[in-house]
């Protein structure tokens, strides 16, 4: 069977001993250091919880924005006659470079929770950026020490850096859209639109998670007294079975990499995860649990 590029490219990375070697141990190494303890508010700031949207992605558009224009500036300066562009160069490629070492950071939040499947590609795609990221470097230091004169000699250093960031970029846009890296697992989650028996209220233990199945929606009951609460019951983050979690008070804490959901709204209280769980309205009728979608992917059901 024929593979596309990029499947071989990963499956070429992938068998490399010492790159799975070294992400795995890393890896371990990052979720030491933040997964408890007092650090784990700055894996959630990374991840983007407090946005609803991972941060990462975000970040990475500003450097390629931003050594996309170095390098049309470069080509302005150094083969059109272009004078005086080399501050502007300089400003291009230092905002790139801020920008890159946060996306740098919060891309290493996000990849301490991938499966072992993504941990080889992810960490290339890591080594290609930061190298891209240095070559620049390189290049604004050069310029600084020139007095922002452009030249040959500086653009060399920019030229590569670019090249080697393009290739992690593409790497990089094969774990989200490829590979689905950080994409909400209940993107495409809908109904059921009207109210739906699920099973009898007296059946449904009391604080005890349970999933059940409603018109193909994976939906996760929970009865605390009189009061069911009702969310998705597939993590967003990477798709967890949450009725293997752990329940605390009206928090339902993620069994894989322990983000924790509000059942109250299915609101995302600690990540990685950064999608909320979709959040459905439920009802006792005769003896029965009743739900219906309340609202999936953000957008309130139309009634
Ligand atoms: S699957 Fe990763 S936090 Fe739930």
């Amino acid at each position: 069977m024929n593979r596309d590029f990029s499947e071989a490219l990963d499956a070429a990375i992938t068998r490399i001993p010492a790159i799975r070697a070294t992400a795995k141990s890393l890896q371990r190494a990052l979720n030491t250091v933040f997964l408890e303890g007092p650090l784990r508010p700055l894996k959630n700031l990374a991840n983007g919880t407090w946005l609803e949207h991972p941060l990462h992605p975000l970040l990475t558009d500003v450097p390629v924005g931003a050594w996309t224009v170095t390098l049309l500036l470069y080509i302005a300066g150094l083969f059109f006659g272009m004078d005086g562009l080399g501050l502007a160069i300089g400003l291009a490629m230092g905002l790139g470079i801020l920008a890159a070492l946060a996306a740098i950071a919060t891309g290493f939040m996000d990849w301490m929770d991938v499966d072992p499947t993504e941990l080889a590609v992810g960490l290339v795609h890591a080594i290609m950026n930061i190298t891209g990221t240095l070559f620049f470097m390189l290049a604004w230091l050069m310029l600084y020490l020139a007095q922002w004169q452009v030249s040959v000699a500086n653009f060399i250093p920019a030229l590569i850096g670019y090249l080697v960031m393009s290739v992690g970029a593409y790497l990089g846009g094969g774990l989200v859209f490829r590979l689905g890296v950080m994409v909400n697992r209940n993107a495409y989650r809908s109904g059921p639109k009207d109210f739906t028996p699920v099973v009898g209220f007296t059946e449904l233990p009391e604080n005890k998670p349970q999933r059940f199945d409603v018109k193909g929606q994976p939906i996760l009951l929970v009865r605390r007294g009189q009061r069911v609460y009702a969310i998705g019951a597939v993590c967003s983050h990477y798709g967890a079975p949450l009725q293997q979690g752990t329940l605390r008070d009206t928090i339902i804490e993620c069994p894989w990499h322990y983000s924790h959901f509000s059942l109250e709204d299915g609101s995302v209280k600690a990540g990685p995860a950064t999608a909320p769980a979709p959040l459905y309205e439920t009802d006792v009728k005769d003896g029965k649990i009743w739900v219906k979608v309340e609202r999936v992917a953000q957008l309130v059901a139309p009634h």
